[in-house]
């Protein structure tokens, strides 16, 4: 592995227009579990009862989906571990653009990322959003509130069906947010891809269109990914310990 890093550390070292994209892998040791490693969130719960219909279709499914969002483990008030802090110093070294993250957990923003910084392609599960007049509500506001509700909250505003500000499947992603992730991801020259599986689209198109611009691919996860023979290098490991160890290195690079 040692090796390997030397050679993402010279990539880094060499590069002030670093993209970093991430999936639940890079919030596991944070104690987020991810969604398709074994034991993982879909090994417990059927993603096809996750769907907008299902959740527009029906006050039970509504009411399983937020019971799911608050017993998965998905909202907790985890913190951030040594990837993220390793992606925030990116950030304070003036070498990444940006973070594109599937993430729903706000790591990257507890861990120092400018928020202005961070595109959250699915959304996030710090809001809750009324499906009617789209008035955004803090999950804090009505957490507590849940239970008394039956977990069917409603808009305080317009009385609407109110749903976690995350993107459901059968949903389109947040349209502006993805096409600045495109543009960022094309006009990078390092693309480093930590802890995601990249096999939900269109997130998993990013990688590609920065090779096709020419970046350079970096993969941090620790199963394969179909995106491996694309990359420069592939670390199979831990991600708090490889980017530890890259950032270390780099400020070593940079007599830091
Ligand atoms: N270090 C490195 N890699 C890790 C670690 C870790 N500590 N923990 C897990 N991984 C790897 C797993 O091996 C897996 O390949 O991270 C990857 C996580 O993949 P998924 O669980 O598929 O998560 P993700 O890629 O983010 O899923 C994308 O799918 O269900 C939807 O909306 C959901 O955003 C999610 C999307
Ligand atoms: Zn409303």
């Amino acid at each position: 592995m040692s090796d390997k890093i030397t050679r993402i550390s010279g990539l880094v070292a060499g590069s002030n227009k670093i993209v970093v994209f991430t999936g639940a892998g890079v919030s596991t040791e944070s104690g987020i579990p991810d969604f398709r490693s074994p034991g993982g969130i879909w090994s417990r719960f059927d993603p096809d009862e996750f769907t907008i219909q299902k959740f527009i279709s029906s006050p039970e499914t509504r009411r399983k989906q937020w019971r799911f969002l608050i017993e998965s483990g998905l909202i907790t008030d985890a913190l951030p571990n040594r990837a993220h802090l390793a992606v925030s110093e990116l950030e304070k070294m003036g070498k990444l653009r940006c973070v594109i993250t599937q993430n729903i957990d706000n790591l990257h923003q507890k861990a120092g990322n400018e928020p202005g910084r961070v595109f959250e392609l699915h959304g996030t599960m710090g809001w809750a959003r009324c499906m009617d007049c789209r008035t955004r509500f803090s999950l804090d506001s009505i957490m507590q509130k849940l239970p008394e509700v039956d977990y069917l909250p409603e808009c305080g505003e317009c009385g609407g069906m109110l749903k976690p500000d995350v993107v459901f499947f059968g949903e389109s992603l947040p349209e502006r947010t993805l096409q600045a992730a495109i543009v960022h991801a094309r006009s990078c020259d390092l693309f480093i891809v930590i802890g995601s599986s990249l096999v939900v689209y269109p997130a998993a198109y990013l990688p590609l269109y920065a090779v096709e611009a020419g970046a350079k691919l970096v993969i941090i996860n620790n199963s394969p990914t179909p995106f491996d023979d694309q990359a420069q290098v592939v670390i199979g490991g831990s991600a708090g310990e490889a980017m530890e160890r890259i950032i270390d290195l780099v400020k070593k690079m940079h007599g830091g």
